[in-house]
């Protein structure tokens, strides 16, 4: 009887407080800068991922959301990822060979694969899907070969997926170190610290819209690394510092530095898109209406005790301690109440996503 072979798996997603925008090797997705986020938990926001692995299936092929079979040929980046950890799988089968006799080994790096990818939230609508989705799909990929290798050799793999994914590998707070190799093999990520680390911390998803974006992150970051002239300024005089400050601003557990550089860098990624030509616009009426109200709160507190970040399209993520969620969602709530047309959901708070135990 043949036998198949089937692994399951969910990821999160993450978000980032300072910004990866701009590749210097569009193929390996290297970056041009390094980055941090922090990893939401999935309890709202998670990607899930089945794969069976058979001798019988002609060929691979992959739903997304149930309903959509991609086109496997033209899509490089999956291609990546199902290339690079079969390649692992080979190794692994070899060497497993070596041990205890090739006629013992599954040669499953030689089957076809059927995967079936879900979001439990809007693909593609600024809401870091990509991250999620091709770090679940890597992960479960090792999961079903039972690769022995680390969440950080993961990343590498998963970074050629969608870069911001690489980060999805870890639970807390987790930076991309952009590396200067041009094999990427140093381009990776690595976690700063766990989700335990800092447990008052916690994030507010407002989805201003849930519309598939109108720029990708692709098409922006190219155009942006042709043409801004800030985007540069970013990367040499900018980044650098702030992924220090940032890291020890995580590390200490202090609040208004994070929050200071969280806003900082979204604001800037942000200039750099306007300085785009032509100008990218992610932003609209009610995402700039929330950097007000948070603008002001703070302000009046004489202190940063929210923080707002947005990706590539108007949704806000606003960042706070636990105890000032209630006061910022009531906050929220009365300058954009729920009814209101353009704000048309605002989610419960979201804890940090735990390391897989
Ligand atoms: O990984 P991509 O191609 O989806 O790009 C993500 C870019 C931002 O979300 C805007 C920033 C980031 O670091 O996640």
């Amino acid at each position: 009887m043949v036998q198949t072979h089937e692994k399951t798996a969910t990821s999160p997603v993450n978000i980032a407080v300072i910004k990866y925008w701009g590749k210097r090797d569009t193929d390996l997705i290297l970056p041009t800068n390094s980055s941090i986020s922090v990893t939401l938990s999935k309890e709202h926001l998670q990607s899930k991922t089945t794969i069976r692995a058979s001798p019988l299936f002609e060929k691979t092929r992959l739903w997304l959301n149930g309903i959509e079979e991609i086109n496997l040929i033209n899509n490089k980046r999956i291609q990546n990822c199902l290339r690079e950890t079969k390649l692992l799988r080979k190794d692994y089968e070899e060497k497993l060979g070596k041990e205890i006799g090739m006629d013992n080994v599954l040669s499953l790096s030689t089957y076809n694969l059927h995967i079936c990818s879900e979001n439990n939230f809007p693909t593609a609508a600024g809401l870091a899907s990509s991250a999620s989705g091709f770090a679940c799909l890597v992960y479960t990929l090792s999961q079903l070969y039972e690769l022995p290798v680390s969440a950080t050799e993961l990343s590498k793999i998963a970074r050629q997926g969608s870069g911001s994914a690489c980060r999805s590998l870890f639970g807390g707070f987790v930076s991309w170190q952009m590396g200067s190799k041009r094999d990427g093999s140093d381009s990776q990520a690595l976690q700063i610290a766990s989700s335990d680390h800092w447990p008052e911390l916690e994030a507010l998803i407002c989805v201003i819209s849930d519309a598939k974006k109108g720029t990708s992150s692709t098409e922006g970051m190219q155009s942006t690394v042709k043409t801004s002239t800030l985007l540069q300024h970013r990367i040499d005089n900018v980044v650098p510092e702030r992924m220090k400050l940032m890291t020890d601003s995580i590390l200490r557990k202090d609040f208004s530095k994070f929050a200071e550089l969280t806003m900082k860098d979204s604001n800037q990624f942000h200039a750099c898109c306007l300085d785009t030509f032509p100008p990218i616009f992610y932003l609209n009426d009610t995402s700039r209406a929330i950097i007000s109200v948070i603008t002001e709160y703070n302000d009046k507190s004489g202190e940063c005790k929210a923080a707002y970040t947005f990706d590539a399209g108007p949704n806000a993520v606003i960042y706070a301690l636990k105890q000032n969620i209630p006061e910022i969602i009531n906050l929220i709530f009365k300058f954009f109440p729920p009814s209101r047309e353009n704000l048309t959901f605002f989610s419960d708070p979201f804890k940090l996503f735990s390391d897989r135990k």
